[in-house]
């Protein structure tokens, strides 16, 4: 298992994302937060914007979809150049079928879930995802502090994972700094978003050195 850095630009400046986008080269995806004010109370950027950070990123996009109707919007965050597509259990009518058209369209299909949705119905079917995210705050904001709670429902998914021998991904999202990294690892996550914490701090490069200095050994053992 290999640790993963994904700094969220939603905690960087949104007039200056290229500059942003460099500033964390050293990392291994970009994340990519796109809500639509109705999936979550929140607004943030689109396809066109999508398209054009493809174009300039260092690293590949890692897209995550807080929207309504993902079944139809997914599949054009893929045409639009990103290397993963997460979409929301709850906001997707078909998510098997779903997963099948990202990957189809040559892109990583990942599923997330709420804090309080139930990881259970997935864990049947992990071998049609590339990911589960495991949202340990509730989504719609940077900064937020982690729910302990869900990483109950990490380890649940690394069971499942380790049980049915696939390499599916587990990511977490929402307050992950220093000071949880360690225990967020432990507890079996491998993919590790972080906005605020990185795009915070006085030096990025140095900060997402720091979080996978943080998590290797547990990952590693
Ligand atoms: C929240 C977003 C996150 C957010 C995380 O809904 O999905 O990606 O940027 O921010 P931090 O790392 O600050 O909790
Ligand atoms: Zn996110």
């Amino acid at each position: 298992m290999a640790v993963r850095i994904n700094p969220s630009i939603l905690s960087a400046d949104f007039a200056n994302l290229e500059r942003d986008l460099r500033a964390v080269a050293s990392a291994d995806f970009v994340h990519v937060d796109v809500m639509d004010q109705h999936f979550v109370p929140n607004l943030t950027l689109g396809l066109p914007v999508v398209r054009r950070l493809a174009e300039v990123s260092p690293l590949p996009l890692d897209v995550h979809l807080m929207i309504d109707d993902a079944d139809d919007w997914a599949p054009r965050y893929a045409q639009a150049g990103a290397a993963g597509v997460t979409f929301h259990a709850e906001g997707t009518r078909a998510p098997v079928l779903l997963a099948r058209r990202l990957r189809e369209l040559g892109v990583r299909a990942g599923v997330a879930v709420r804090p309080a949705t139930p990881v259970e119905p997935l864990l049947d079917l992990l071998d049609e995802f590339d990911m589960v995210l495991v949202m340990t705050v509730e989504p719609g904001f940077g900064g937020q502090g982690l729910i302990d709670g869900t990483l109950t429902k990490v380890r649940r998914v690394r069971e499942a994972v380790t049980r049915a021998g696939t390499d599916t991904w587990i990511q977490v999202d929402g307050g992950v700094s220093r000071e949880t990294i360690g225990r967020i690892a432990r507890a079996g996550a491998d993919v590790f978003v972080a906005g605020s914490a990185v795009y915070g701090a006085a030096d990025p490069a140095a900060e997402i050195a720091a979080l996978r200095a943080l998590a290797t050994p547990t990952i590693d053992a």
